[in-house]
């Protein structure tokens, strides 16, 4: 799998994931086409369905379009209800990590089994109240946890200081488990705090109205990649 040889030696180099939510959708193949020139790591693609939270995003067509001129993976952030309802169609359409918010999952560990046996890499996320103990029982299955550090449903919004302490538990939680698993985190990030969550524990940051919202995006992946 293209990230699991530097997880499993644990080269932890910092992977920027802009958010295709902000992104100009009159204008998507540009900058679709921004992001794969860019020092961008992943796309993220958020997927709302009006249910598990306040709004509606996108679906299914719109990934394929993505995947279509995407040159890098595409991380799949589902904020819907019954995920598993959609596991194969998401693989069809192009995820390559999958993730599904633990509030959204009766049977979470089936869920990351069906993920993984689809051959995507598989994540939960939590909600910025959802503690990270409630992963103790689950975290060797997990490729990665995606802590949200605002409520989904919108971006621009204000980053949640409490998520340093959520990161370090977890951070913790892994180390001492000798888990593989790696920390995203969604919502708010920027060039200021990305240093911070960093030291905390974080490997992959999701960006986007800090990317999209800049006068020149490219730049802005470039120093968030770097600082
Ligand atoms: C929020 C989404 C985020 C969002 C991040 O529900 O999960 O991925 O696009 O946007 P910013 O970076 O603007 O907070
Ligand atoms: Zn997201």
């Amino acid at each position: 799998m293209f990230f699991s040889t530097f997880v499993k030696k644990k080269i932890m180099k910092r992977i920027i994931a802009p958010s295709i939510l902000a992104a100009d959708f009159g204008n998507l193949q540009r900058d679709i086409e921004m992001v794969n020139q860019s020092e961008a790591d992943w796309f993220h693609l958020d997927i709302m369905d009006g249910v598990f939270v306040p709004n509606i995003s996108y679906g299914m067509p719109v990934i394929s379009v993505i995947k279509k001129h995407a040159t890098k993976p595409l991380d799949v952030h589902l904020m819907i209800v019954q995920p598993e309802r959609y596991i194969s169609t998401f693989k069809k359409v192009g995820a390559d990590i999958l993730t599904v918010h633990y509030e959204a999952c009766t049977h979470l560990h089936r869920t990351i089994q069906e993920i993984k046996a689809e051959k995507m890499l598989a994540g939960v996320s939590l909600n910025p109240h959802t503690p990270v103990s409630v992963l103790e029982d689950i975290i060797h299955d997990l490729d990665l946890v995606l802590i949200m550090s605002v409520n989904p449903g919108f971006g621009g919004q204000s980053f949640i200081e409490n998520t340093y302490k959520k990161i370090e538990q977890l951070q913790k939680m892994i180390a001492d488990r000798k888990a593989k698993t790696i920390i995203e985190v969604d919502g708010g990030v920027n060039d200021i705090n990305i240093r911070k969550l960093e030291e905390a524990g974080a490997t992959a940051f999701v960006a986007g109205s800090f990317v999209f919202g800049a006068k020149n995006p490219g730049e802005v992946i470039r120093r968030l990649k770097n600082v």
